[in-house]
């Protein structure tokens, strides 16, 4: 079983590097849903190679509104191990389409059982910080005291932070709030999983990410923040009406609280990343006249192992 373990962390960057290497192809062309579409088939067709009995519990949505690779469906060749998946073909449909940086390809991988099922659930109010500050924060503090403390367990000063941000209407209080302290703010139009990788990892120029973003990508950024390190504290936080009324007749308590422990049940977690656009985190696949090459990052939560590979592939 130790063997299948260690080879899945590989074999999933080939999943991820295979819906990136479809996904590039449509890089800036403002072609949204076909790029994602790409990425999906891709997946798809690289998951059935693999020695896994997965279970999509994070995925492109409802079966009739998403073909592939829908919540609830079955991949893998069905003869491994029993995992959860948490996918994103594209995170960040529009900064594919848009050619802006930072869209990733992901894959999260946990044991069958331990992923969080979020129902309906499209929005989640999110803290993410590094491990110096995971014992600091709290995601209903007032930003000035979770920012001042976050400040004094890096070693900083509060105008020395760097937080990252979706720029997004509902966010118009907590960017003055932020402001107030004198934290600089990077404001991001999509890609929290790339925010949350960012916030926890010691090299990045990003020390908190703050706000409220997608639900899946909430579940998929504690796959990889398990095996880094770091913390991330969540509730769900729907945004209009029809998704409150949802989780509500879904009987889901709006007031739970979340850490990466509640929302990955499992330290065997695994994640795989392959940059799509160039961002400061992964290169972004760069095509040639022979074939192409991805930067993919990929994280054992039991061994704590953080691998980035390169790879050269011929077309
Ligand atoms: P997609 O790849 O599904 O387009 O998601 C991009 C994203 O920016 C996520 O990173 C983020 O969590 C979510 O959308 C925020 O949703 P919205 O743009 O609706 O505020």
């Amino acid at each position: 079983m130790d063997h299948l373990y260690k080879n899945l962390a590989l074999n999933l960057v080939r999943v991820t590097e295979s819906a990136a290497l479809s996904a590039g192809k449509y890089l800036g062309r403002g072609l949204k849903e076909e790029g994602d579409g790409a990425a999906v088939d891709a997946m798809r067709a690289a998951f059935g190679t693999i020695d896994i009995n997965g279970t999509v519990i994070i995925g492109e949505g409802e079966k009739d509104k998403a073909p592939m690779l829908f919540n609830g469906e079955k991949v893998g060749n069905g003869k491994g191990l029993a995992l959860d998946l948490a996918i994103d073909p594209v995170e960040g449909t529009n900064l594919l389409a848009l050619g802006r940086p930072n869209a990733i390809a992901v894959v999260g991988a946990a044991p069958a059982g331990s992923m969080y099922d979020p129902g309906p659930s499209f929005y989640m109010k999110k803290i993410v910080v590094s491990e110096e500050a995971k014992d600091v924060v709290e995601l209903d503090a007032p930003v000035e005291d979770n920012l001042k403390n976050i400040a004094r367990a890096l070693g900083k000063t509060t105008d020395e932070l760097v937080v990252f941000v979706l720029e997004k209407p509902r966010h118009k209080e907590l960017i003055a709030n932020i402001r107030k302290t004198g934290a600089c703010i990077q404001l991001h139009t999509d890609g929290d999983v790339a925010g949350s990788l960012m916030a926890v990892s010691p090299n990045s120029e990003v020390d908190v990410m703050m706000g409220t973003g997608g639900t899946p990508e909430g579940v998929l950024s504690a796959c990889a923040i398990r095996a880094l390190g770091g913390q991330m504290f969540a509730r769900l936080d729907p945004q209009s009406l029809m998704e409150k009324d949802a989780l509500l007749r879904h009987g889901t308590d709006l007031n739970s609280h979340f850490s990466v422990e509640t929302l990955v049940k499992s330290r065997d977690v695994f994640f795989a990343a392959t940059g799509i656009s160039g961002g400061s985190f992964l290169k972004g696949v760069k095509y040639h006249a022979k074939g192409a090459v991805s930067h993919s990052m990929v994280l054992n939560g039991k061994t704590r192992t953080i691998r980035f590979i390169e790879s050269h592939h011929v077309f």
